[in-house]
């Protein structure tokens, strides 16, 4: 069974996703730490409402980047942790994680990359008035949602569509796609 550590700033459905395909035994895995850089993020209480260990960290309390990610790093290694899912986690990647962790990083974001990268991504698409949009699972490097794509899945944006529907659909594309592109990821794992 591989262990997995989400990292995530928010309201943690993504979590909850992955979560819920790990208990059922879908994916071959079990989420061993959550990491979050919001005090008050609404993922933590879900989390440790499932006993998982989180971590929390305020990043301005360290000098920097690098470390913070010392912290984490020592975290992670605490718990052996094999591999790592970004959901909705706000922040870029430094070296030491990424050195630490290559090519085992991966993040979900609510575009179909490389259009709208950054935050609001849908707010973004919505403005542009496209036709199309949809979710991009990808490797993490150092840049800002440009790492190597994985999986992608889009839906047409009907005219009457509000924002409110299209999160919704966004999101019910992202809480199966997730779990399913790491379950592969985690099977082809070395
Ligand atoms: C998702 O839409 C994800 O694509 C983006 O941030 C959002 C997180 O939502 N990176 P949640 O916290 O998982 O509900």
């Amino acid at each position: 069974m591989r262990r997995l550590a989400v990292f995530a700033s928010g309201t943690g459905t993504n979590y909850e996703a992955i979560q819920r395909a790990c208990e059922a035994g879908e994916i071959n895995a079990a989420i061993e730490l959550v990491v979050v850089d919001k005090a008050h993020a609404k993922v933590i209480d879900k989390a440790l409402s499932k006993g998982i260990e989180v971590f929390v960290f305020d990043p301005k309390a360290y000098e920097n980047k690098k470390a913070y990610e010392t912290v984490i790093l020592e975290k992670l290694r605490e718990k052996d942790i094999e591999f790592i899912a970004l959901a909705g986690y706000m922040r870029l990647f430094g070296e030491v994680l990424l050195n630490a962790y290559e090519g085992r990083i991966v993040n979900i974001h609510p575009s179909l990359l490389p259009a709208f990268k950054g935050k609001d991504a849908i707010g973004q698409a919505i403005a542009y008035g496209v036709k199309v949009m949809g979710v991009t699972i990808h490797y993490v490097d150092a840049g800002m949602d440009t790492g190597r794509i994985i999986a992608q899945q889009s839906f047409d944006v009907a005219d009457d569509m509000s924002h409110d529907d299209i999160e919704a659909n966004i999101h019910a594309i992202e809480h199966v796609l997730y779990p399913k592109t790491l379950k592969k990821l985690l099977e082809e794992l070395k």
